[in-house]
């Protein structure tokens, strides 16, 4: 899941692409690079380990001249991060250029064939292989006049490759060209007048246009400055669907936060209120979802729905279980789309198979959404960026309207991802009579007072800060939840894991004594998300064992909570709420707090080690 810009026009390619480079760069950070050329001189390559950063320092004072070039953020599959597996890669003979972002599958014995061929390669990686294999099929698998036609060279050498791609591809041959390719990875073009801007996503194309094109599967664009050609690898030619890009350059920008992360937490009392917009109405007690028109009836009689996701869309898919089968009394299964699509599931004609991803673009899920759809299921997607690729693949679906998010570790969208499954279960409980027309109003007026409790719980970040000062140093944590806290205690646990790189787990409460409560010592501090709920009491019993083994809890409690107050070594306090929705709550404390402990411990925050923002690889 690297990041992939281009740039072809009369403007400064350089500039453009260090730019880009630098809003792709939540996709990976491992190395980065550029490639410039335009008609008269010959391509330059500059590229180097590190991050964006490091390459624009390697490219000052240099020859950064050209009004064509392709710029690559890298996040390392194949080869470790250093200078000579960074993209762009050049063929051996410098007939070919190329950026990669995906995986090819086959590299190992296409790598074989060419070096039969006395191919000889200065890298691990599979994209050296790639921009190989165009030059021979340049230079010795086509004949005559073929040779000379680009889309030929391209479609003939991605008949022989298995994998996913993102490509853009310069070529000595046609200098006055890029030519992308799309298989798996997504590719956006921007439209301008006289200049095309290529990228993995709109952010870097949106400072410059909001004309854009998402290519498909299959697609290969020929981008010249006077027009582009579409067609796919079975040269059927493609009309260009040209859309508008619904967001601007504001939000991309970190609005005078140190950190996306930090900027994304305090969004949520917006993105929660415009994922409603037009779908809860609370004076007339309704909810409406426009896009799941054409699939509702199927979904209010629903035998079953699975829901597929990874990571924190998985956790939130967790929530969404438990609120289908409280209000919709429809049973529900959450898988990992990543083990879904290789076990074999049952799947039945009619299922609901609800696809819920953050960028819409996670590989998993998208290979589960064409596995469930293949074998005759009503799938749905719960995605946030408009256009990706899961969308295009789903019958019906609901967009989070919760902007883009660029940190690394998801928060926005995953509050804004519980709100849609929120209204779904409400308006599906509502039509099947899980829910009668009173408790229906009771949830339709919970929900929309949830941002303003999410603003009162922001306004307790400094006490919440303090609590994070006193463990900002330990190595292990345990994070408890029952009911709808269980995917809380899991994500909250996600969170830390992820930017500050403290170990931590998360587990149902009662499960603690089944093996975790033997980790428990005075260094290990365990936070319990315990608000008001059915099962309180035996919350409050599960302090207590953490405490009778000297444990260091921190409590998650309903504002005026006396009795875990007297437990606790520490309670930050959430406003009362409904127990459905008290995760939309609950989960802010715990962001905060990992944020917090990530920035005392010099972590990157929005860019954590190993990392990257959309996993497009498997
Ligand atoms: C969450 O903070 C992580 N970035 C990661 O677990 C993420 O949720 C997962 O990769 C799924 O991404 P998606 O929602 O874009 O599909």
């Amino acid at each position: 899941m690297c990041g992939i810009v281009g740039f072809i026009g009369n403007r400064k390619a350089s500039e453009i692409l260090i730019k880009g480079l630098k809003r792709l760069e939540y996709r990976g950070y491992d190395s980065a690079g550029i490639a410039l050329c335009d008609n008269k001189s010959s391509c330059r390559i500059y590229k180097c380990k590190g991050k964006v950063q490091d390459l624009e320092d390697l490219i000052r004072n240099k020859d950064s001249e050209g009004t064509i070039g392709i710029g690559h953020t890298r996040w390392a599959t194949h080869g470790e991060p250093n200078d000579t597996n960074a993209h762009p890669h050049m063929s051996m003979n410098g007939k070919f250029i190329l950026i990669h972002n995906g995986i090819i599958e086959n590299y190992a014995k296409l790598k074989k064939g060419l070096e039969e061929e006395g191919y000889v390669f200065k890298g691990e990686t599979d994209t050296e292989v790639l921009v190989n294999l165009f030059e021979y099929v340049y230079l010795k698998h086509l004949t005559g006049e073929e040779r000379h036609i680009p889309e030929v060279v391209v479609r003939e050498t991605l008949k022989m490759v298995e994998g996913a791609y993102g490509l853009l591809i310069l070529c000595t041959e046609y200098p006055d060209l890029i030519i992308a390719a799309r298989k798996g990875s997504p590719l956006v073009i921007g439209v301008g007048t006289g200049e095309y801007f290529i990228a993995s996503d709109a952010t870097p194309i949106i400072e410059y246009t909001n004309s854009v094109i998402y290519l498909n599967d299959d697609d290969i664009a020929i981008i010249s400055k006077t027009g582009l050609n579409l067609m796919n690898l079975k040269n059927i030619k493609q009309k260009p669907n040209i859309q508008q890009v619904d967001f601007n350059l504001d939000e991309i920008e970190k609005g005078g936060f140190d950190h996306y992360m930090l900027k994304e937490i305090y969004e949520q009392p917006r993105s929660i209120r415009d994922t409603c917009r037009g779908r809860l109405d609370f004076k007339s007690k309704y909810v409406h979802l426009g896009g799941l028109y054409n699939v509702f009836d199927e979904l209010v009689n629903a035998k079953r729905i699975i829901i597929v996701a990874c990571g924190t869309s998985w956790h939130a898919g967790i929530v969404g279980e438990y609120l289908f089968e409280e209000f919709a009394r429809i049973p529900t299964e959450v898988e990992y789309a990543s083990e879904f699509r290789y076990r074999n599931p049952i799947i039945n004609k009619n299922d609901i198979v609800i696809a819920i991803s953050q960028s819409g673009e996670t590989a998993d899920t998208l290979a589960a959404v064409k596995l469930a759809k293949k074998a005759g299921a009503i799938v749905i997607g719960i995605c946030n960026v408009v256009g990706s690729s899961i969308p295009r693949e789903t019958v019906a679906g609901v967009y989070t309207h919760a902007g883009p998010e660029i940190g690394v570790a998801s928060t926005k969208a995953f509050t804004a991802q519980i709100t849609v499954l929120t209204m779904m279960a409400m308006s599906v409980g509502l039509a099947n009579k899980g829910l009668n027309r009173e408790e229906f109003s009771q949830l339709v007026d919970e929900l929309y007072i949830i941002p303003e409790k999410i603003e009162e719980i922001l306004e307790k970040s400094e006490c919440i800060r303090e609590i994070s000062e006193k463990i900002k140093d330990v190595s292990n944590s345990i994070y408890l939840g029952r009911g709808y806290l269980y995917p809380v205690a899991l994500e909250g646990a996600l969170k830390l894991k992820e930017i500050s790189y403290i170990h931590a787990e998360g587990y149902p409460a009662a499960e603690m004594k089944h093996g975790p409560i033997a980790l428990i010592d005075e260094k290990l501090p365990v936070i319990v998300i315990a608000t008001k709920d059915n099962s309180y009491d035996k919350i409050v019993s599960n302090i207590q064992e953490v405490k009778a083994r000297k444990g260091v809890v921190i409590a998650v409690v309903t504002e005026g909570d006396t009795t875990i107050k007297s437990i606790a070594d520490y309670v930050i306090e959430v406003p009362k709420i409904d127990f459905a929705l008290a995760p939309l709550l609950t989960v802010i404390p715990l962001q905060l707090m990992s944020y917090y402990i990530a920035t005392m411990r010099g972590c990157d925050v929005d860019q954590p080690r190993n990392l990257a923002k959309s996993v497009t690889v498997e």
